[in-house]
């Protein structure tokens, strides 16, 4: 039996009407773009989410989750108020509570559920580990309550979650690629149409493997920085007439950088544009089975994440450096940044050299050791049971 739906039985005393799941991702390249309207292709984590979930007809709302020794969180459905979180709505719980609520703010019908979720997607690591809760949730209630949503939208439900009730300015990249991601294809993502490719990321059969690096620096996306960043990109945007950044071609960059004052802004122009136009080599490039060619823009890509939109950090930086000078074709941070993990393209034979020279260097810089796991790209979110 599903590990969830039993733990969810032993919890309520009945069982599941079902067990949704919706995985972690990792991106490829394309990062902060997608609040600048921008391409990203990010790949879906074998890592998953659980939620075993069963309707209620009274209002209410039981959460529980694996990681927590204590009993449900009980809330009721119409006292979910982004401005004034109910007790208990807090912390973990808010995410399933904010997907509650956006739904209801939608005008769909929910009267109530008793939910379970059990992870292994790592937290705070960069891997949307909000995300994949996000979106199993909402494909959970979803489909208990035969809401006919599509994949982008209910992607974009579960950003709303996260913007409006968790409170975190985040794009819909990581939604996206949890909820739309194909197993063993990277998703060429259009952060402003949701128009998305499955595009072939077969890295094994190259003889080659991807290595997501943990640095175990714990990233906080509501702590400003992400906010900031995104708010300079919306007002270089209007500084330069532009709708968004998105609308600035890279054969126009150097003369709209030369219409912009500010060093910080043309800074972060400048990466949002270059990285744009990244997604689109390293797409041609996938296309073209020329995989391994990826890694030197993957490496440009940290170059520009970490002088230009200043995001990085020493340990990521590191772990990118040491990796690179081991051997990978390429190598760069992944996700918002600030900690969380990086990503390095790799021969598969090169695994222990590249693993023992990243984990001595953390040793020597007096960093804990990081984690280090082979990742592969997987199926986005689906009913299990
Ligand atoms: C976080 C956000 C995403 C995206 C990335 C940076 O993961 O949740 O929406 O902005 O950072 O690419």
């Amino acid at each position: 039996m599903n590990r969830a739906a039993h733990d969810f039985r032993e919890l309520y005393g009945y069982g599941p009407e079902g067990v949704w799941a919706a995985p972690g991702r990792v991106n490829l390249i394309g990062e902060h773009t997608d609040y600048n309207d921008g391409f990203a292709l990010p790949f879906a984590l074998p890592q998953r989410t659980e939620v075993a979930a069963a309707r209620r007809t009274d209002g209410t709302l039981r959460l529980h989750s694996a990681d927590v020794p204590s009993g449900p969180v009980t809330l009721d459905l119409s006292a979910l108020d982004p401005a004034h979180p109910p007790q208990g709505a807090d912390g973990w719980a808010a995410y399933p509570a904010g997907v509650a609520w956006a739904l209801l703010d939608a005008g769909l019908p929910v009267s109530g559920a008793d939910l379970h979720v059990r992870s292994d997607v790592p937290t705070g690591a960069g891997l949307s580990s909000s995300a994949a809760l996000e979106v199993a949730t909402t494909l959970a209630l979803t489909d208990l309550y035969g809401l006919p949503l599509t994949r982008p939208e209910l992607a974009a439900l579960a950003r709303r979650a996260e913007n409006a009730y968790v409170g975190v300015p985040c794009g819909v990249m990581d939604q996206m690629a949890s909820a739309c991601a194909t197993d063993g294809h990277a998703l060429h993502l259009d952060t402003r149409s949701l128009d998305q490719r499955h595009i072939p990321f077969d890295c094994a059969a190259a003889g080659l493997r991807l290595l997501v690096i943990d640095t175990r620096v714990k990233h906080d996306l509501a702590d400003g920085a992400y906010a900031r960043r995104r708010a300079s990109c919306h007002e270089a945007a209007a500084a330069l007439g532009l709708p968004a950044l998105r609308d600035l071609p890279y054969d126009g960059l150097e003369q709209a950088l030369a219409r912009l004052d500010d060093p910080v802004r043309r800074r972060r122009v400048r990466h949002v544009v270059t990285e744009n136009e990244r997604v689109v080599r390293i797409e041609e490039l996938l296309r073209a089975g020329r995989l391994r060619e990826t890694g030197p823009l993957l490496s440009e890509g940290h170059a520009s994440l970490r002088d230009d939109y200043e995001v990085s950090c020493p340990e990521l930086d590191l772990a990118v450096a040491t990796a690179d000078a081991a051997g990978a074709y390429g190598s760069r941070m992944t996700g918002g940044g600030f900690g969380g993990s990086a990503l390095s393209l790799i021969d598969a034979d090169a695994e222990p050299e590249v693993v023992r020279a990243v984990t001595r260097a953390f040793r020597e810089a007096g960093h804990p050791p990081p984690r280090i796991t082979p990742a592969a790209p997987s199926g986005g979110a689906a009913r299990l049971v």
